[in-house]
């Protein structure tokens, strides 16, 4: 089994301060971590749920890609996080078996992840994100 765990659930929202205020009111819930990822135009902010997260996203700027889906959309369920041991042979190996890859190789994500997303036409209908623990490369700390 390539994947060992639901790294996160990434729910796309238009104010992430009242998503989190929200989430602080209807469950207790206090902010892991928070980021933004100026290559995705996204700010994120992580709930952590026992060893998995709940990812409130939302876009700091117009063309990017989760503007765009709230545009379509609305607000609701972006994507599915999976933590993989191993980013680069997981992308390879669901590739092989028919997933549509958007990054053609692993790359960095927030918190210091690698990470590959899978198009949702060959998914089921849900864009999938692998996510790796740590950089690329076998980088120290990694
Ligand atoms: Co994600």
């Amino acid at each position: 089994m390539a994947l060992t765990e639901v790294d996160h659930v990434a729910i796309a929202v238009r104010d992430l301060d009242a998503a989190i205020a929200w989430y602080a009111e209807a469950f207790g819930a206090t902010v892991a971590h928070r980021e933004v990822v100026e290559r995705d135009g996204v700010e994120e902010a992580l709930v952590a749920v026992a060893d998995s997260y709940v990812q409130l996203l939302c876009p700091t700027r117009d063309a990017s890609p989760v503007a765009r889906f709230l545009q379509s959309r609305g607000e609701g369920l972006h994507h599915v996080g999976y933590r993989v041991d191993d980013c680069a042979a997981a992308l390879r190996r669901a590739v092989a078996a028919g997933a549509r890859p958007i990054d053609e190789e692993p790359r960095p994500g927030s918190r210091g992840t690698t990470v590959a997303f899978l198009h949702p036409k060959a998914a089921f209908g849900t864009l999938i994100e692998l996510v790796e623990e740590g950089p690329a490369d076998g980088g120290p700390g990694s």
